[in-house]
């Protein structure tokens, strides 16, 4: 089969895999960078359950190349938390127990880290609006709308401090 060498800068690491053509990004993560935190639901970029950070923006990861990902920054759940610590929105969920199952929590996580860099202080309509796309078939909803808010507020009294 043929393969091509593809860089992609994972979690701020440089990392060249040897891709097969149209692979996508999320099946490079989890096949090839052993990356498994990002999770596969849908496929079809209807779910979120595979949603990463390039370049701090929240992206599907199903639904895009991994050869169009290169050259941008990728940011998955395993590379979310600082050597301080939880990332804030990470320990919100642990705090709120945001999931039931966790099989939408990285995409949610990485969705909400997201939607806190576009509006630092969003209501809870706003976090609802915002993270529509993602789908908790636990129904989790409710916890998830608790912890993006508690983090939010966490974020501005860091700020002022
Ligand atoms: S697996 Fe990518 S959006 Fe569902
Ligand atoms: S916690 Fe199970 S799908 Fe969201």
């Amino acid at each position: 089969m043929c393969v091509m060498e593809t860089e992609l800068n994972i979690n701020g690491q440089n990392q060249r895999l040897d891709l097969a053509p149209g692979v996508t990004l999320l099946e490079a993560l989890r096949d090839y960078a052993g990356l498994t935190g990002t999770k596969y639901g849908c496929g079809e970029g209807q779910c979120g359950a595979c949603t990463v950070l390039i370049d701090g923006r929240a992206a599907r990861s199903c639904v895009i190349r991994a050869a169009d990902a290169t050259g941008r920054k990728i940011v998955t759940i395993e590379g979310l938390a600082s050597g301080h610590g939880l990332h804030a929105v990470q320990q919100a969920f642990l705090d709120h127990a945001a999931f039931q199952c966790g099989f939408c929590t990285p995409g949610m996580i990485l969705g909400a880290v997201a939607l806190l860099d576009q509006d630092p202080s969003p209501t809870a309509s706003g976090i609802r609006e915002g993270l529509q796309a993602h789908i908790c078939r636990c129904g989790a909803y409710p916890r998830i709308v608790d912890a993006v808010r508690a983090a939010a507020s966490k974020n501005k009294g860091s700020r002022r401090g």
